[in-house]
């Protein structure tokens, strides 16, 4: 399913980027872009750009960029096509209905009719809750500290005992069998009949992001087993793919999100002012989810239970998070067990504190790791520092490693460069087997690609963005395969069309491309600042050097392919020949 591009363009052409970002945020001119405070991240200056003329923005503190579509999924934390609906509102433009296959058609009636189901079971159990038979559980969760607002904010609800109370309600509204065995929230038996699932528990209603309800958890008010029941996987509840007060957590603008096991957890901390808590729904912790996260924030603080399985927990949460590329950091909450207590028994301030203090994952994890050790025997201690070393090598940068070498050498008393040599043992040990492998798939290592070359290229492309007699004066010289593989040379293809057609429009380019990491690499690119009013002279002198750059990295480049079978000598032979060559042209800029 796919708007036609022609539909896309016109959302976007009919409306200004400067006035939707000026709806939401406040922005000056200067010069010929408008500054603000960036929305997503913390700043006191501002260094968030808007370029009328380009339609794109672009952060200089964070890097968050892209078009106005970008940047009305990243602020409402919307997909494309819901930000797509929201500006063809805004500029009055009716979308055409899409066409949906036969198949994903059926899956989407389906998932729509179970939202439907989900919707009217919510609305049940939320009026039981407020009616004469929900008093007690009503009273339950007012004693657990909760007030009418937060009760209402979570759409609470309550199951009262009875067989078949909400089929039989689901049943008058029309619903067929045949999707209420699907919904999960029954349970059909040949003897016994239909019976609902829930009885005489407290409803949490699980959302997504949209607050859609796509499933439920339901505990007791006393010590029945299982303390908590939860409604199953269905079409619309993937439990890897959700989080328990994400659709309230994703507007919260804090410049982290905490993450904890309970639902009673999430509730808790949103009551007392922590609105970006979310827990995972019952299950462990998933890949998913942290890419779910990753959408909203860098950092993810958890606070999970103090219990021995919640440290368990909590290691692998925090490596799942490392590895989707987020940080972590572990909230103390002794002597507390969970989040709801330790709040309800020390207030949001102290809460605070902890967040304040909450400690680098990996530092937590060496420090339940050295419980396994004893650190006065040079034996244990020596253990240890091998365990140590050993996941130190998860961090891919020198620089990381470092640090948390020194770091821990100086917090555990060990010399920083024998824990070096521990590490760089077990980092060649591992190197043997990444370098062995990289041959045996053929790939040739390749010199490191130098970031001044990253920067001319840049600069080119934002050049020619802005003046169309600069890219005519180059042509020539320099052709689309000469930018890096990637998001400069898709660049520098979809732009080269446009100038070869009149105008370069760079917002239209950012919608090219499919990943949020790229559309911002690209308004990135197109907001480079270009050198103020230069003379003819400067401006040639400016152009050779970055073509020189430019042309010189992608020879060497493809001299480098292993094909071309070019020694050193004959490379430095034709780049010593393009330089001069360029070095002697005359641009002329019309
Ligand atoms: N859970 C579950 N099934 C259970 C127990 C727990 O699905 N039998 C899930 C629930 O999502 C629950 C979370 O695990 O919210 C944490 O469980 P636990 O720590 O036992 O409960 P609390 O969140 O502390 O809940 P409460 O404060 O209501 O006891
Ligand atoms: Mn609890």
């Amino acid at each position: 399913m796919r708007y036609p591009d022609e539909i896309v363009e016109e959302v976007r052409a009919r409306n200004d980027i400067v006035e939707v970002i000026s709806s939401y945020i406040h922005l000056q001119k200067k010069g010929s872009n408008y500054f603000g405070i960036c929305p997503f991240h913390n700043e006191k200056t501002p260094s968030f750009s808007v370029s009328p003329r380009k339609q794109i923005y672009y952060c200089f503190g964070c890097g968050s960029g892209g078009n106005v579509f970008h940047f009305v999924q990243n602020y409402e934390n919307y997909t494309f096509p819901e930000a797509l609906k929201l500006l063809a509102d805004r500029a009055g433009i009716t979308l055409p209905e899409i066409e949906y296959s036969e198949e994903a058609k059926k899956a989407k009636d389906l998932k729509t009719e179970l939202l439907k189901v989900n919707k009217e079971a919510g609305k049940f159990y939320y009026y039981q809750l407020r009616s004469d038979s929900g008093k007690t559980a009503m009273q339950y969760l007012k004693n657990r500290g909760l007030s009418d607002e937060t009760i209402g904010r979570f759409g609470l609800g309550f199951a009262r005992t009875g067989q078949d109370l909400l089929y039989q309600y689901l049943k008058k509204q029309g619903f067929p069998d045949e999707l209420l065995k699907t919904c999960g929230i029954f349970q059909f038996d040949e003897k016994r009949g239909v019976t609902d699932k829930f009885w005489s528990r407290v409803i949490f209603p699980i959302m997504d992001v949209n607050h859609r309800i796509i499933g439920f958890g339901g505990r007791t008010m006393g010590d029945a087993k299982p303390k908590y029941l939860n409604s199953p996987e269905t079409p619309v509840f993937d439990k890897g793919r959700n989080l328990y007060g994400l659709n309230l957590a994703r507007t919260a603008r804090k410049n982290n999100m905490i993450l904890c096991e309970g639902y009673m957890d999430v509730i808790a901390m949103h009551q007392a002012g922590f609105n970006q808590a979310v827990a995972s729904l019952g299950t462990a912790f998933t890949s998913g989810q942290a890419s779910l996260l990753k959408r909203y924030t860098e950092e993810v603080l958890l606070s999970y239970d103090s219990d021995t399985a919640g440290v368990k927990a909590a290691i692998r949460a925090s490596q799942i998070l490392k590895e989707a590329g987020l940080r972590g950091r572990v909230i103390n909450l002794s002597p507390y067990k969970d989040p709801d207590e330790f709040i309800k028994n020390e207030g949001a301030e102290a809460f605070q504190e902890r967040i304040d203090q909450a400690e680098n994952s990996f530092y937590f994890e060496v420090r339940m790791l050295e419980r396994d050790f004893d650190l006065n025997d040079p034996q244990g201690k020596t253990g240890f520092a091998e365990e140590v070393a050993r996941m130190m090598l998860r961090f891919e940068e020198q620089i990381e490693r470092d640090n948390y070498i020194e770091g821990i050498a100086a917090k555990y008393r060990m010399h920083p460069e024998s824990l070096q040599k521990l590490v760089n043992k077990h980092a060649m040990q591992s190197e043997r087997i990444v370098v062995r492998e990289r041959t045996r798939s053929g790939i040739h290592d390749k010199p490191v690609q130098d970031p001044g070359i990253d920067a001319a290229q840049r600069m080119l492309l934002a050049w020619f963005a802005d003046d169309p007699a600069v890219y005519q004066a180059a042509k020539p010289y320099v052709g689309t395969d000469d930018f890096s593989p990637g998001v400069f040379r898709k660049t520098a293809e979809l732009l080269f069309a446009q100038l070869s057609d009149g105008e370069a429009d760079p917002a239209a380019i950012t919608t090219r491309f499919e990943e949020e990491e790229e559309q911002q690499q690209v308004a990135g690119i197109f907001q480079t600042p270009l050198p103020e009013e230069q003379s003819d002279g400067e401006k040639e002198r400016t152009l050779k050097e970055l073509l020189i750059n430019v042309r010189t990295h992608s020879i060497q480049e493809k001299l480098y392919d292993a094909s071309s079978g070019a020694d050193d000598l004959s490379r430095m032979i034709a780049l010593k020949k393009e330089t001069e060559q360029l070095n002697r042209l005359t641009f002329h800029f019309k």
